[in-house]
């Protein structure tokens, strides 16, 4: 439990002390980077410049939401759909996508990074990425890692004493909406693990709409630890009177306490079924959905 009321002063006085001029932060929609953006900007205003980068492989409605959101801050919104597509083309093993991913990303920041002539950085790490950093179990390179060619005057992690239930806390205490305060984890390189194979822009888009119907049907109503959808390959359907060669659309919906492990949750025939014919009905080019039953392990929640 953290008390918020002492937290919050505290950690504005903190950025307050150590920021010097234009301060950036990777904002990203989820908790973490939300909670320092907010904080940051209470600290010192419009010296805080919060860079979004539209990936092209976020959520449905991802970049509205943030503008809507954040709009009040210096908020700068880079369109690098095209950069991150066109660095994906012919890849197809899921770690190379993750690293296309990863290093388009810093790119792309360093660049903003430079032309807004950042003195600071913010980062939203919390205290079990610090832990498992400083032991060496794995290193936290979510998209937005570290610039590497760029020294800070002061890199700042208000954030880096919370666990990730008190970030929510601190969420709901600056009043960020319910929707970013109790949000699902999104993987860092997006939609692009949701898809098997090469990332294509007629997949992305299946895959985004997919997820948006599925988020509709089961979030409210289920509260899954996390769910989504992800486009498999693809088989043959009917589609009113024509056979089609179309999508096959998976669905994942997984209870779990921290990521580490997952079971599939066991949900309502009649709910699997609207899901199926929402999925194929209102994306012309998938032909047929699938639930993913596996827990973790042996699975993984995300399927790359
Ligand atoms: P897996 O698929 O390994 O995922 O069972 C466990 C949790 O981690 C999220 N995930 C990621 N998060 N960068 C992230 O920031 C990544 O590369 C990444 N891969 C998986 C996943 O969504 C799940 O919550």
């Amino acid at each position: 439990m953290v008390k918020t009321e002492k937290f919050i002063p505290k950690a504005i006085e903190k950025i307050k002390a150590k920021a010097q001029g234009k301060t950036i932060i990777a904002l990203s929609g989820g908790v973490d980077s939300s909670v320092c953006a907010v904080l940051a900007h209470r600290a010192i205003g419009d010296n805080l410049i919060p860079i979004y980068i539209d990936t092209g492989l976020m959520r449905k409605g991802e970049t509205e939401r943030i503008k809507e959101i954040f709009g009040d801050m210096n908020l700068q919104i880079i369109d690098a759909k095209d950069r991150f597509l066109d660095n994906l083309v012919g890849i197809k093993d899921p770690e190379e996508k993750r690293k296309a991913v990863g290093e388009t990303f810093i790119r792309v920041f360093e660049e903003e990074a430079i032309y807004v002539e950042a003195e600071c950085l913010i980062q939203g790490t919390i205290y079990p990425d610090k832990i498992e950093s400083d032991g060496g179990i794995k290193s936290h390179h979510n998209v937005g890692g570290l610039p590497e060619h760029i020294k800070f005057k002061h890199i700042i992690e208000p954030i880096d004493d919370l666990y990730k239930d008190e970030v929510r806390e601190v969420a709901h205490a600056l009043d960020l909406p319910e929707e970013i305060c109790e949000r699902m984890p999104f993987p860092g390189p997006g939609l692009s693990v949701r898809i098997i194979g090469e990332v294509t822009r007629e997949k992305v888009d299946v895959v985004r709409e997919a997820n948006a119907i599925v988020e509709e049907e089961l979030l409210e109503q289920f509260c899954p630890w996390q769910t989504f959808a992800a486009v498999l390959g693809k088989g043959t359907g009917v589609k009113g009177d024509l056979r089609v060669h179309g999508w096959i659309v998976a669905v994942r919906a997984v209870g779990s306490r921290d990521g580490m492990t997952a079971e599939a949750m066991e949900l309502p025939w009649d709910t699997l079924r609207k899901i199926s014919s929402r999925i194929t009905g209102e994306i012309p080019t998938a032909a047929r959905v699938v639930y993913d039953i596996t827990p973790k392990p042996p699975a993984t929640i995300e399927f790359e």
